[in-house]
């Protein structure tokens, strides 16, 4: 079986849960390692949720602990707190999707050293050159970070496919999505990096939406992973209140690494974010090819096409490819 050497970074969250869940049960995964960021809770809690998703699926997997804020906002996006928007504040929007800890026992695994920045680096100038699919499902703070401290592992890195950016679906501000405007420079700073970038952006996971009905076929399997899997699920259809289902956007960022053929509408554009300190920081910026840069022959030309961006995904082909992993783990 051919396998994707795959480096996760989350903010785990109940999504990032789940990816983390698939990514360790699923063989055609070589999961290097985790490392962990500030984004849907505090570094402290993504980080515990994380060891105990990993210790429930039998560990064997090393986590590195990263940055705590944003390289430059002013945000500190631990859920809501950080947040500039009363309706946040006042509705605990976050909480309710991504609790502070996790449905699971503590955690017995340890963070591992280095940190994530100095491990990303250590880890990626140690394999072969274009060999690593990174999978960020978070602010990308650590990315921007190992990538300003260490260019030489740009060569090592054969793609990115992240969890961000949005086109036609915004949340939590009227202009963003979460994973990007909680950090805009580190994202713009991956975007300008060269490296080779699938966005599966929140148009494409909020395509792919499950349901009751589907949590319930899950939650038959009885095994550990299946049933907290099953009550990410519910978590979410808890808190989305959206009876057509609910949207479980970072594994669909790791089914996209192994799978590209999950995402029906994929649109080569330019894509940059908006760093002005405005209601439209964060924004992704896609597209907009009247905006001319000089080249290095002194003329005007488009913005080069620096993105993959994934508008649709195939909802089906999603559900069955989760599936599919949950009940074949349980029968090793
Ligand atoms: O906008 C969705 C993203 O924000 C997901 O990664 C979710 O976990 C939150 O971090
Ligand atoms: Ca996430």
């Amino acid at each position: 079986m051919k396998q994707e050497r795959i480096i996760l970074d989350v903010d785990t969250g109940s999504d990032d849960a789940v990816a983390i869940v698939c990514a360790m049960l699923e063989e055609e995964y070589d999961l290097l390692g985790i490392t962990t960021v500030g984004g849907n809770c505090e570094l402290k809690n993504t980080t515990d949720n994380t060891l105990r998703v990993v210790d429930a699926c039998g560990g064997g997997v090393s986590v590195h602990m990263g940055s705590e804020l944003p390289l430059a906002s002013t945000l500190v996006p631990w859920g809501i707190q950080g947040m500039t928007l009363p309706h946040y504040e006042k509705n605990n929007v976050f909480g309710s999707f991504h609790p502070d800890r996790l449905p699971l026992p503590d955690p017995i695994s340890k963070v591992q050293e280095p940190r994530a920045a100095v491990w990303l680096i250590e880890t990626l100038l140690a394999q072969p050159d274009y060999s690593v699919t990174l999978i960020p499902v978070g602010p990308e703070t650590n990315i921007a970070l190992a990538i300003r401290a260490d260019d030489r592992i740009l060569k090592k890195i054969k793609r990115v496919v992240l969890m961000g950016g949005t086109h036609d679906v915004y949340y939590p501000t009227q202009a963003a999505e979460f994973n990007i405007w909680a950090d805009p420079e580190a994202a713009e700073i991956l975007l300008t990096s060269g490296l080779d970038i699938t966005m599966v952006s929140l148009d494409a996971t909020s395509d792919v939406l499950l349901t009751e009905e589907q949590s319930q076929m899950i939650r038959a399997i009885g095994t550990v992973p299946a049933v907290f899997v099953a009550d990410m699920i519910d978590q979410r259809l808890k808190a989305s209140g959206n009876n057509a289902g609910a949207a479980l956007h970072d594994p669909l960022a790791l089914c996209a690494a192994a799978h590209p053929e999950v995402l029906t509408d994929v649109w080569d554009t330019s894509c940059h974010i908006d760093l002005g300190r405005g209601y439209a920081y964060g924004e992704t910026v896609l597209g907009r090819n009247y905006m001319q840069v000089k080249g290095e022959d002194g003329m005007l030309h488009d913005l080069p096409n620096n993105v993959h961006y994934a508008r649709k995904a195939d909802r089906e082909f999603f559900f069955h490819w989760l599936y599919d992993i949950l009940s074949s783990a349980a029968n090793h």
